[in-house]
């Protein structure tokens, strides 16, 4: 079927859970060439960062002058000030996992929990536990995790969803002005479209980004079965799409499949991601629209915002959404329920 458009509108640890239900441990200390708790190089930093939740704060982090590396995207999601990074240089799950991030605003410490960097504003927090609505904490479940890319996401289709491949080639022809630059694939689930990115070799750095502790789990678990992006220019992170940890204006690319549908609060998440972009920087979505070209107009007001635990909109809200949110450029492509927009941060 047509896609209507308009214009107006080796690994880190063994594989051990493939074919069963995942069982998650840290990263191989064999692989990474490492001890689990983590050793600034320097002679003068003896103190560890801890690789897990826990914020392990490090005094003299970011301290001496030279230890900070060039061009490092994270920023503290409480102040947005960037965040210092003491450990092996390079921008890959091997190098970020083995560094330590401070912010010398918040004095608070960030490190890799397992196999992921944790940049939630709740990073190591012992006490406070915060629940988000359903349609986050679903994916946080193990069992929906190890299901996604195993049947789960191929239902998609039946709404409309072209499929990975096509979702991708659709998203790239959006990124071109972006190409070269970072990309930050947020909610990326099992990584299914972050993979791709980084493969491509398109751009210089891709962030894969999701709440879900388990969807970044499974997400290295399919990235370490492929040398090329086990060793690509990727990072994984989580984080909450309402509390972006970049800087303003440094991103170049920001893609979002399949998710805005589960956020929160969209609005606040495309707030953020207008924020995070750079001038003439792309954002790319996909969701579920409420209605398709073939409901009928009298069964127009019964279809419901918020089905099960998901909310779901029309074109023109997520359009003005957008354009709320000062995006410009507002462009669509849909196939029955399935849309996938695109905007621009207007240019300076
Ligand atoms: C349906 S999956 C989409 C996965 C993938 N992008 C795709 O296209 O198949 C939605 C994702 O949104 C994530 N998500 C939900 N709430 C979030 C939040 N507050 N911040 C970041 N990610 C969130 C979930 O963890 C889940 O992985």
């Amino acid at each position: 079927m047509a896609i209507a458009s308009s214009s107006s509108s080796s690994s880190l640890h063994p594989l051990h859970h493939q074919t069963l239900f995942p069982k998650y441990t840290r990263l191989s200390p064999n692989f990474l060439n490492f001890q689990p708790r983590l050793r600034f190089s320097s002679q003068k930093f003896l103190s560890t960062i801890r690789a897990s939740s826990a914020v392990a704060l490090e005094p003299n982090l970011g301290t001496e002058k030279g230890k900070t590396l060039e061009g490092e995207p994270f920023a503290c999601p409480i102040c947005y000030k960037p965040l210092l990074r003491k450990g092996p240089p390079g921008f890959n799950l091997s190098a970020i996992y083995r560094s330590g991030f401070k912010c010398t605003k918040c004095n608070k410490t960030y490190s890799s929990k397992e196999n992921f960097l944790d940049l939630t504003i709740n990073a190591g927090l012992k006490e406070y536990t915060e629940v988000k609505p359903a349609r986050t904490e679903l994916f946080r479940s193990p069992l929906v995790s190890f299901l996604y890319e195993r049947g789960w996401r191929q239902n998609f289709n039946r709404s409309g969803f072209p499929g990975p491949d096509e979702e991708f080639k659709m998203a790239q022809e959006y990124f071109k002005p972006a190409e070269g630059g970072l990309l930050v694939d947020v909610s990326c689930g099992s990584g299914l479209f972050s993979r791709k990115f980084a493969k491509s070799g398109a751009y210089s750095k891709v962030v894969a980004l999701d709440f879900s502790e388990n969807m970044l789990r499974q997400c290295y678990d399919f990235i370490k079965q492929d040398d090329t992006i086990l060793n690509a220019n990727l990072a994984l992170v989580r984080a909450d799409v309402s509390r972006l940890p970049f800087q303003s204006g440094s991103v170049d690319a920001v893609h979002a499949g399949a998710a805005l549908h589960c956020w929160p609060s969209p609005s606040n998440a495309i707030a953020e991601i207008c924020r995070i972009l750079r001038s003439s920087g792309v954002f790319v979505g996909t969701t579920f629209l409420r209605y398709t070209a073939a409901t009928p107009w009298i069964a127009l007001p019964f279809r419901q915002r918020i089905l099960g635990s998901y909310a779901y909109f029309t074109e023109e809200e997520i359009k003005d959404l957008c354009t709320s949110c000062g995006l410009t450029n507002y462009q669509s492509k849909v196939q029955q329920s399935f849309i996938m927009f695109s905007a621009e941060k207007p240019s300076d």
